[in-house]
């Protein structure tokens, strides 16, 4: 029976443990580093970067990069807008997504940052879609590969809503 509300798929039990664990991977991989600046995607991934900085070793450089797709479609538009005032010259920087999809956001944020030469650039992802994918980006650190379902909560959203819940969970139809 439909409810409404959105089902539960993957629990904040498990998100709070792949979060841990991709903390300390990131913290291990930049144990050399003095700091590290975390640049997050907004809207999607304020949580999720706000998660995974208490789990990172490394002194933390917080930065925000806000990217939006036109319209309230539930895939990418194709047509990314950027908002930042990064600079990152000479910078050991990790990008913070909450979702590859196509991975034509996460490609348009590569250009742009390497074009502002830091000295390392990782990219990290809570969800990965890589059946979605249009163009061929990677992450570094991968929470979760998903199949190419639509999902909201911990951050993402759908038409504005459900970023509040603490699981991620797929939309009733
Ligand atoms: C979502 C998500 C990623 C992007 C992934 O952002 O946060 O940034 O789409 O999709 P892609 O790989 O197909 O480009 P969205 O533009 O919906 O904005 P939001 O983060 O504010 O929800």
């Amino acid at each position: 029976m439909a409810t409404g509300l959105p089902s539960e798929y993957i629990s904040a039990e498990q998100i709070t443990a792949r979060v841990k664990e991709m903390g300390q991977a990131v913290s291990d991989d930049h144990a050399d580093a003095t700091e590290l600046t975390v640049v997050c995607v907004l809207n999607g991934a304020f949580i999720f970067t706000a998660d995974l900085v208490r789990q990172i070793t490394v002194p933390c450089r917080l930065e925000f990069i806000r990217a939006s797709s036109y319209g309230l479609l539930r895939s990418s538009s194709g047509m990314v807008t950027l908002n930042h005032d990064l600079d990152l010259e000479a910078r050991r920087v990790l990008l913070v997504e909450d979702i590859i999809d196509t991975g034509l956001t996460l490609s348009r944020i590569l250009d742009e940052l390497q074009r502002l030469r830091p000295a390392s650039l990782k990219i990290c992802t809570l969800l990965d879609k890589p059946s979605a994918r249009k163009i061929p980006v990677e992450a570094d650190y991968t929470g979760f590969t998903i199949p190419d379902l639509f999902v909201v909560g911990y951050g993402l959203d759908s038409a504005g809503l459900y970023r509040e819940l603490p699981f991620i969970a797929i939309p009733d139809p």
